[in-house]
């Protein structure tokens, strides 16, 4: 019983992440030149291991600057620098879990 319980709060709490995800993440993204994927390789070179790729990306979400972007300068200017921050610190935490455990190991095997 315990046990059911305990499997069935896991199950909601990745659903409720990856709809985070899905309903902020990429319903925006996806109408962008660069895909998630790509700026997740971006991420992965320039911070190297999971927690610096998911502290730097916190940071960037809160404190959008075009020193710190890991994007292209042409992309920025395009697009512009965009503040995640209205989406919530909490929501936010959970969006790059998921978008990590996402693309990890497409990461790995490049
Ligand atoms: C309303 C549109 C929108 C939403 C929602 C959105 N993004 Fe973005 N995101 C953008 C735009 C535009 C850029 C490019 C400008 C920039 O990098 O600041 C961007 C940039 C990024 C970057 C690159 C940051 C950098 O270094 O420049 C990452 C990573 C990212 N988004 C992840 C996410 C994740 C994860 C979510 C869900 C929590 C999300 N985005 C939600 C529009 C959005």
């Amino acid at each position: 019983m315990v046990r059911s319980i305990f499997i069935l709060i896991l199950f909601f709490s990745s659903a409720f992440g990856n709809n985070v995800y899905t309903q902020n993440c990429i319903s925006c993204h996806k109408d962008l030149s660069y895909s998630l994927q790509e700026i997740f390789m971006r991420y992965l070179s320039a911070y190297g291991g999971e927690n610096n790729v998911k502290a730097g990306m916190l940071h960037y979400f809160i404190y959008p600057a075009k020193d710190i972007s890991v994007m292209p300068k042409e992309f920025l200017e395009e697009e512009g620098i965009m503040n995640h921050g209205y989406i919530g610190e909490k929501n936010l935490q959970k969006s790059i879990d998921t978008y990590w455990e996402l693309y990890k190991v497409k990461g790995r095997l490049k």
